[in-house]
């Protein structure tokens, strides 16, 4: 069901675990299966030097998350909260309809940690 490339970063996916000393963490809940994911962020100066997930989640959400972390780092906060689960199911030359849901785990959980950021940063 899922493409090459789908199944090729699932087995292999990057960025998993927690940052160590992170300075945002955003969790969230997936409403049509109930699957969680984590993502944790360093930021220095706005700009994201590294990126790392957890999931509860199924083969689509391990993959989509591997690729969103890999897409947003380097990124500058605000370039990195304009990044779609569109995208990141571009990136990875698309998932089965069925699927579409667990890629909006990675970027929900990546505008949580930037908001997490932001409310400790009081901006
Ligand atoms: Fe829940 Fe994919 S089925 S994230």
């Amino acid at each position: 069901m899922y493409n090459e490339k789908v199944m090729k970063v699932f087995a292999d996916p990057k960025n998993v675990g927690e940052v160590e000393n992170y300075d945002a963490i955003g969790t969230v809940g997936n409403a049509t299966c109930g699957d969680i994911m984590q993502i944790t962020l360093k930021i220095d100066n706005d700009v994201i030097t590294d990126a790392k997930f957890k999931t509860f989640g199924c083969a689509a959400a391990i993959a989509t998350s591997s690729t969103a972390t890999e897409m947003i780092k380097g990124k500058t906060l605000d370039d990195a909260l304009k990044i779609t689960n569109k995208q990141v199911v571009e990136e990875l030359e698309g998932l089965p309809p069925q699927k579409l849901h667990c890629s909006v785990l990675a970027e929900e959980a990546i505008k949580a940690a930037i908001e997490d950021y932001r409310k400790k940063q009081g901006a």
